[in-house]
């Protein structure tokens, strides 16, 4: 199978775990990026069992809604019975690392919101320890050399990410050679750094669940 295959099936999985378990009319709310593009194109075929759904990003909202599906403002949402994404990487306590496309900070808002996140990625996502893949830290444009240096401090080496705004109008400093062995102490700390929005840690509220794409099959974990 290849990675496309992978994120194919378990896009289908994700559907039909939505379609079992979201009552009727629920919000469904949708990360970004690939894995998670695959995902709106299958629910495209569930979309008369939704309320709405509530996206993390515009990429995904224009998406969406070339599927002639409903998208809310998270602000008139009371309620969201589960948040679909993929992620950069996970580890076995289902902290993530999140931000590859950028849209970390309106994901970790929707996440917020969700009673259940469902993590969906194949199985070279999965790591026993973070920090291969550069982690996203968001920032205010004027900030960025300072929370450069601060996250420096922290044994990273930040690099900024060229040509990208983020869709708050921010700046998004990747920081490479971390080996992520408390996700949640580290999520604490770069988010007091002065002129941090929004790091790509997701471990004070990790995964729920995670459907894996395996070369078998999905396995589903449960956290
Ligand atoms: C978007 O900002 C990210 O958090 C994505 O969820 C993550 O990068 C996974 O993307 P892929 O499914 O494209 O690997």
């Amino acid at each position: 199978m290849t990675q496309d295959e992978l994120k194919q099936s378990v896009a289908r999985a994700a559907r039909d775990y939505v379609a079992d378990r979201l009552p009727i009319g629920a919000i469904l709310g949708v990360g970004t990026g690939s894995t998670a593009n695959f995902f709106i194109d299958e629910i495209a075929g569930i979309k008369d069992r939704l309320g709405g759904t509530v996206a993390s990003s515009e990429a995904t909202a224009k998406r969406l809604a070339g599927h002639g599906m409903r998208v809310l403002d998270l602000n008139d949402v009371d309620a969201m019975g589960i948040y679909v994404d993929g992620a950069d990487e996970i580890d076995g306590s289902m902290a993530m690392i999140k931000g590859g496309g950028g849209a970390l900070t309106r994901e970790k808002i929707v996440a917020a919101v969700a009673a259940t996140f469902v993590c969906i990625c194949d199985a070279s996502k999965l790591v026993a320890v973070m920090g291969k893949f550069p982690l996203p830290v968001e920032v205010i444009p004027m900030a960025r050399a300072h929370v450069a240096r601060e996250l420096a401090k922290l044994g990273g080496t930040p690099k900024l990410r060229e040509g990208m705004v983020t869709d708050n109008g921010n700046l998004i400093l990747d920081v490479h050679g971390l080996a992520i062995t408390d996700p949640v102490g580290l999520e604490e700390q770069i988010n007091q750094i002065v002129g941090v929005v929004t790091n790509g840690l997701f471990a004070r509220r990790g995964a729920d669940v995670l459907l894996l794409a395996t070369m078998d099959g999905v396995q589903t974990r449960v956290r």
